[in-house]
């Protein structure tokens, strides 16, 4: 079980299953993440890491830069922040 931590709100809110990709967790809290391709292909939902780590089951084909995770394509390996 793992903790996801918004940085804009201070909100946080536990993880009962980290083998969901963390656009669905996020989802089923209500928090707003913008997609298209849900395949880490397109890049779109692009989210900050301020903190904590996230793995990809393959690595995803789209550009990120440092700092950066691809929501729609990871898996929570450790309690994180996110820069939104
Ligand atoms: S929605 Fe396309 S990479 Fe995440």
């Amino acid at each position: 079980m793992f903790t996801i931590k918004l940085q804009t709100t201070g909100q946080y809110f536990t993880c009962q299953n980290s083998a969901s990709y963390l656009l669905e967790i996020l989802e089923l809290h209500w928090i707003k993440v913008e997609y298209q391709c849900r395949s880490g292909y397109c890049g779109i939902c692009r989210l900050k890491l301020v903190k904590g780590d996230v793995a990809y089951y393959q690595s995803p084909l789209a550009l990120i830069n440092d700092g950066e995770i691809l929501p729609c394509c990871c898996m929570l390996t450790t309690n994180i922040e996110l820069g939104i």
